[in-house]
């Protein structure tokens, strides 16, 4: 074949023209062709679904938004229910996505399968929906009970005598992962029922676990500290964080839940809304965006006003979601395999624009990791203009297959960085721009990149040299939570590189009022300020210098948990990973990379003349609240009700004693909350050390 002007070479890893029409293709060619053309595109579709599937249950970074996924999924549907010949027991459309697997959790079958919702994005979708469930019940009068959508993960909880038993994910909607551990830190959920209260014996209750607003931006803010991947929306960071081995990083993160589904043999009432109001009458947390409607009308007015009501809510939402309020009716209306037929999600318009990508740059952080970024047109997207969008990584450039001069379309879906979500392939102009690849080498220093196993970002190795890791580094260091030399800005840091006045942190100490003032004095006030403002950081505490160093993995709040363990530099400095690993809340990834950092040339001598310079280099003397725990070695286990456990550790040496976090022979007592491991539990009972309730506990202090 021959190409020219009008008839152009598919571009590379393109879906073609014909591919692209899929079903829509009735072009008249022989059904032969016809027919393999359904087959590719069948196996195509399949083989994109298992991917996303795979982005978004195992990866937690989908690289498509929801609408876009269902589109695919729907398209698929039809394609297979018009040629059955093509069946196959593993096609995405016979499972509802799975969470399953991550290896680190027992799963058990759910009582009731866990189906998903079908979903509707317009009007007439939902009116469509209305006059089915009119026609399956043959005319007779029902209610609706319409509710948010949360946009967190499911879970199922079930309650025995008023006590929460378990807690499972919805995995393949068959099984789930028991998360119960995790779960328990959850604030807002009850683990016991208030004496009483008139629930079922033994009943489960669903609902959404969600990550607020709030810590989803505190958390990221803290992980971009860290210089560690960000989540791209607060449900990925509560199914990260619900699939997390550690129930304490749980506890610490702060999930909600959301409960809308009560399921139990006898429910209190025929209605479903009735149902709600006693589940919060137990002592759930069931939204107040809950309403009964009796008409089409009322349904539209729940869905217009929180359309935009929404955006004031506290946690992430997409959608309505309409549920048939009886029981009996919902029965009599039954399910597909998939979903049931008596509930709908409308779901809400996601916010998203067209623009023109005009370039892609690159640009290294700190840790040497390189993000690529869209330059694109200025384009209005949910009440701010746009000009830039992270790409990620080299696998999602890869798998947009972008050129400059493309369209794209850019949503800010709840997601707070503006996405690039897929490429109009239709108007890519016929001479298109230059092929996006991700780069070889680094934009600042021209080092061959490098990609670490299990990792998606690359790498530009340089650390010693390559100026933004240098300046991050130092930006770094007088942040607000580290430092917090405000006088200075990465203006200022960056002018200060280009004189040669400072080559990394510890020169900031070095520096003179004469050094900064300007050749006749003209900013002399501003220098004194700068150079005050350095010596006055010399009293920063410790673990923030320990977090100003900047040693990768090691955030705000595990520099505070090391520094407060092992109380100086030099301790830490010459700890094994054993001894760091030991420390509550440091796991192996942390302690490593604290190893590695001490062991490296470059960063003993910046710590070296830090030192001299007159940082803090340890914890303060504790003051002691009282001697009721001397010479007490105490370790803590379990969850509790009064403190936090790093609010009990606090304790514990306030009032003389020492905290441990393994059980040996030389444990005084172990400070035991709820569900204390088994493995705990029988070490202390072969070594014979007693265990002290956490009420216990606080009449000895109060003693
Ligand atoms: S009811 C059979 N109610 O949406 C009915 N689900 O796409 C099952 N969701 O897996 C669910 N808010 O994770 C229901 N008010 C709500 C919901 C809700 C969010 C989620 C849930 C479910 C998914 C279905």
């Amino acid at each position: 074949m021959e190409y020219d002007l009008f008839n152009p070479p598919p571009a590379p890893n393109t879906v073609s023209d014909k591919q692209e029409a899929g079903i829509e293709a009735t072009d008249n060619t022989a059904k032969s062709s016809n027919e393999k053309s359904v087959a590719e595109r069948i196996e195509q579709l399949r083989s994109e679904l298992h991917q996303h599937n795979y982005n978004y249950y195992v990866l937690n970074a989908p690289v498509i938004s929801d609408q876009e996924f269902d589109k695919m999924m729907k398209e698929l549907q039809e394609l297979e229910a018009a040629h059955p010949e093509f069946s196959d027991p593993n096609s995405p459309t016979q499972r509802v996505g799975s969470d399953l697997g991550s290896g680190n959790f027992n799963s058990y079958a759910h009582e009731r399968p866990m189906l998903s919702l079908g979903n509707t994005y317009n009007r007439e979708e939902v009116r469509a929906f209305y006059d089915r469930v009119k026609d399956g019940l043959n005319g007779q009068p029902f209610d609706i009970c319409c509710e948010l959508k949360f946009d967190g993960l499911s879970i199922s909880l079930i309650y025995e005598n008023r006590n929460l038993v378990r807690a499972l994910t919805r995995g393949d909607g068959v099984r789930g992962d028991d998360v119960t551990a995790n779960v328990r830190t959850i604030r807002t959920l009850p683990l016991v029922l208030p004496k009483g209260v008139a629930a079922p014996e033994r009943f489960e209750i669903r609902g959404e676990v969600l990550l607020p607003w709030s810590r989803f931006e505190a958390l990221n803010e803290e992980r971009e500290a860290r210089g560690e991947a960000l989540f791209a929306n607060p449900r990925n960071a509560a199914s990260g964080t619900l699939k997390s081995k550690d129930a304490r990083v749980v506890a610490q993160r702060g999930l909600d839940a959301y409960l809308y589904y009560v399921l139990a043999d006898k429910t209190p009432s025929d209605s479903h809304y009735a149902n709600l109001l006693a589940a919060r009458m137990w002592g759930f947390q069931v939204s107040d965006a809950t309403r009964l409607t009796h008409s089409l009308d009322e349904i539209f007015d729940f869905i217009d006003y929180w359309d935009t009501a929404r955006k004031d809510l506290p946690v992430a939402t997409d959608g309505v979601v309409l549920k048939i309020d009886s029981l009996r009716q919902q029965e009599e209306l039954g399910m597909t395999a998939k979903s049931p037929r008596w509930a709908i999600a409308y779901k809400f318009q996601a916010e998203r624009a067209r623009t023109r990508l005009n370039n892609v740059t690159f640009q290294v952080g700190r840790t040497g990791a390189v993000t690529p970024v869209a330059n694109m047109e200025p384009v209005l997207l949910a009440g701010t203009t746009v000009r830039r969008a992270s790409l990620h990584n080299a696998d999602i450039i890869n798998m947009l297959d972008l050129y400059e001069g493309d369209y794209v379309y850019v949503e800010k879906a709840g997601e707070i960085i503006p996405q690039i979500v897929g490429v109009d392939y239709d108007s890519r102009p016929l001479l298109t721009g230059k092929k996006i690849d991700f780069i070889k080498t680094c934009p600042e220093c021209g080092t061959p990149l490098v990609r670490y196993e299990g990792e998606a970002a690359h790498y530009c190795p340089n650390s010693t040299v390559c100026p933004p890791q240098l300046k991050g580094r130092v930006e770094h260091f007088i942040s607000r939570d580290a430092m917090n030399i405000d006088s200075l800005g990465p203006e200022t840091i960056d002018e200060y590189f280009t004189r040669g006045l400072i080559k990394d942190a510890a020169d900031l100490y070095n520096i003179k009022v004469e050094d900064i003032c300007g050749e006749d004095g003209t900013r002399m006030k501003s220098a004194k300020k700068i150079v005050e403002s350095i010596e006055a950081s010399k009293k920063m505490p410790f673990d923030r210098v320990l977090y100003a160093l900047g040693i990768r993995f090691v955030g705000r709040v595990s520099a505070q948990q090391i520094a407060t363990a092992l109380r100086d530099l030099d301790h830490i400095r010459n700890a094994s990973l054993e001894e760091l690993q030991a420390i509550d809340g440091i796991g192996t990834k942390i302690a490593q990379s604290i190893v590695d950092f001490f062991a490296d040339k470059h960063a003993t001598d910046l710590v070296n003349r830090l030192i001299k310079a007159g940082v803090q280099t340890s914890m303060p003397e504790i003051q002691l609240q009282g001697e009721q725990l001397k010479g007490k070695v105490i370790v803590i286990s379990g969850t509790f009700t009064q403190h936090s456990r790093e609010e009990y550790k606090e304790i514990i040496t306030k009032h003389g004693g020492k905290n441990t976090s393994s059980i040996s022979s030389k444990t005084s007592f172990i400070l035991a909350g709820e569900n204390m491991g088994p493995t705990k539990l029988q070490k202390a009972s072969s070594l014979n050390i007693p265990l002290m309730s956490e009420e216990d506990f606080l009449k000895l202090l109060d003693e």
